[in-house]
């Protein structure tokens, strides 16, 4: 049986010594239950940090991860998102300029009291500007462990489906940034170990807008408007009003608005930048200047933002994000024998090119009804922090099955996301809610936009995802060659 990812961080966090903040630290029970009764999932600070904050696994719906009986994993592929990071450069800049604004505006002299104590020894948590936009490497949330820890669970998982015969190698499609190929180093490293350097082939898929439909990252150059409620979400939330009250309070001379405590777009706040402190120290005194509340409220203006910008909330992403959808379909429909068996794709989530549009593609999470923008959906079914976390990846695996009493020998599929099976829309006729590849097959193709007209591609450009296909197997990029250059992007915070 292998150990999921949360136990393996419940572990880690021991050893650490790593202790939950006083507000959510509420498990009575350290003892082991048959059946848990805390479920303190809700109360749990990483299911409100967003996109910012560390991964952990989906919420489940008590769908076995294991293959059901009488069936096995025949091919997988997965996209992932880079592990727990630094922030990047400019938001990092940014979060510097407020903390030291703060410091500036406190008047009266005296030591910082209340909530605010720990302000008289904190230090940034950024050491170096070097490390902007990196993998974080300490802590029980290290980005450059949990990679490595994901590639070692995986090849538990899916070790059997690695063709061992001499000069086989191995393709891992990475998009072009540093962070994203670190993750996928690591992850390879943890996959592979001993055999990582000579049975990988790292594979670097350019971001350039010029790659067409053969990229990670489809570009949409498209007539349509964009989302209307996306241009005008405000991100405001009364919760903010509240904090901003209450840490002007504490310290006389203290200005804030809910501006400084929730952020505009661009602009960091104190709570974000509380989420990337937990991905860089494993733990953060900021996180505690807040209460679960405003935390929930934060959670939800960046589910508002992915659901309108970056996801199901616009048709442009839906098309966008076809492109992996029909790519992994032909693969399936190609089966192992023909195209292969592992394909692991890394890539970063960032305006438009991220993962949620696959996800929208596909229609996972199923959402009945937009997202209200005048108050929190409880419950909200289009939770970012169980969609797209750091290290957030979606996992199908295509799976041989026998007869069963309920379902025929045959192919079939099963969408994961953040290790926790997520059905397909209406079809789960089979084994474990798994749906007919054939099935899947019609379905997936009668849902997909046309990437290519949607978003108006030029013939000059490739119109299909074909790296899958036509991959190198050199090993040149398994490892950093030469000095690392800073990437100067904009956009993934
Ligand atoms: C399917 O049935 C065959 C024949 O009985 C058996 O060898 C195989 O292990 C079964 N596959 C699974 C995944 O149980
Ligand atoms: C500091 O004071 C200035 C001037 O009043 C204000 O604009 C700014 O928002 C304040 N910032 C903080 C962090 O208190
Ligand atoms: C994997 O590495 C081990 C240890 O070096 C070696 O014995 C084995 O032949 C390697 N397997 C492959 C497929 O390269
Ligand atoms: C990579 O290796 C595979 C066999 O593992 C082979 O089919 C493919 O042609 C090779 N690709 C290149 C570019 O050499
Ligand atoms: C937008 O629409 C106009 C008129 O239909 C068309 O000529 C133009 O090429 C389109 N531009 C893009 C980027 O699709
Ligand atoms: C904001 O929404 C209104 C309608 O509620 C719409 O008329 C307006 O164009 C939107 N703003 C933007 C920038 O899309
Ligand atoms: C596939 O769809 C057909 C028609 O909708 C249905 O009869 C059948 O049960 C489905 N099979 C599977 C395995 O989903
Ligand atoms: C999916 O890819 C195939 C080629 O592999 C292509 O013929 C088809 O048009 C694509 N469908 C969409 C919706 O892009």
């Amino acid at each position: 049986m292998i150990l999921s990812v949360s136990v393996l961080a419940v572990m880690i966090g021991v050893v650490a010594g790593y202790s939950p903040n006083r507000l959510w630290s509420t498990n009575r029970y350290p003892y082991n239950v048959p059946y848990d009764q805390s479920f303190q999932e809700g109360y749990s600070l990483l299911k409100h940090t967003g996109s910012y904050g560390p991964y952990s696994n989906r919420a489940s719906y008590g769908i076995g991860r294991d293959p059901p009986a009488g069936c096995a994993v025949d091919q997988v592929m997965m996209l992932r998102r880079h592990g727990e990071r630094f922030p990047q450069a400019s938001a990092g800049k940014a979060m510097m300029d407020v903390v030291q604004q703060m410091y500036k505006n406190k008047t009266g002299g005296g030591a910082w009291t209340d909530d605010l104590e720990f302000l008289n020894r904190w230090q940034f948590f950024v050491p170096e500007q070097g490390y902007f936009e990196l993998e974080s490497f300490m802590g029980p949330y290290a980005g450059l462990l949990e990679s490595y820890r994901h590639g070692a669970e995986y090849r538990t998982r899916y070790g059997h489906l690695w063709d061992q015969s001499p000069g086989k190698r191995v393709p891992i499609f990475v998009a072009d940034m540093e962070r994203v190929t670190q993750t996928a180093r690591k992850f390879g490293e943890g996959f592979f170990a001993w055999n990582y350097t000579t049975s990988a082939a790292i594979n670097i898929i350019s971001e350039s807008g010029k790659m067409g439909a053969n990229s990670l990252t489809p570009r949409c150059q498209s007539n349509s408007t964009g989302n209307s409620v996306c241009a005008n979400l405000t991100n405001y939330h009364p919760q903010f009003d509240i904090a901003a009250a209450r840490l002007n309070g504490m310290s006389p001379g203290l200005k804030l608005s809910w501006i400084d405590i929730f952020a505009l777009m661009g602009k960091p706040s104190y709570l974000k930048m509380s989420a990337f402190e937990l991905n860089v120290r494993g733990y953060s005194d900021w996180a505690n200047v807040f209460t679960l509340d405003e935390w929930v409220a934060f959670g939800y203006q960046n589910d508002l933002d992915f659901y309108y910008c970056n996801g199901p909330g616009n048709a442009d992403n839906k098309a966008v994000g076809g492109v992996y959808i029909n790519a992994t379909l032909t693969l399936m429909n190609q089966g192992p024998e023909k195209a292969g068996t592992l394909f692991f794709s890394f890539h970063k989530s960032s305006h438009d090119t991220n993962i949620t549009p696959v996800l929208a593609a596909l229609g996972i999470p199923y959402v009945e009804k937009d997202l209200p923008t005048d108050r929190i959906a409880f419950p909200n079914p289009y939770t970012i922090s169980d969609i797209m976390p750091m290290g957030g990846h979606l996992t199908i695996e295509r799976l041989a099955c026998n007869a069963t009493a309920a379902a025929p020998k045959d192919t079939y599929v099963r969408l994961v996301l953040n290790e926790a099976v997520v059905p397909f829309g209406a079809c789960q006729d089979g084994p474990g809610y798994s749906c007919s590849l054939g099935n899947y097959t019609r379905l997936v193709q009668a849902m997909l936009l046309d990437y290519v007209s949607t978003c108006n591609v030029p013939a000059s450009q490739p119109q299909y995802l074909k790296f899958f296909w036509e991959y190198s197997n050199s090993t040149d990029w398994n490892y950093q060659r030469g000095e690392y250059i800073p990437w100067q992007g904009s956009s993934d915070v």
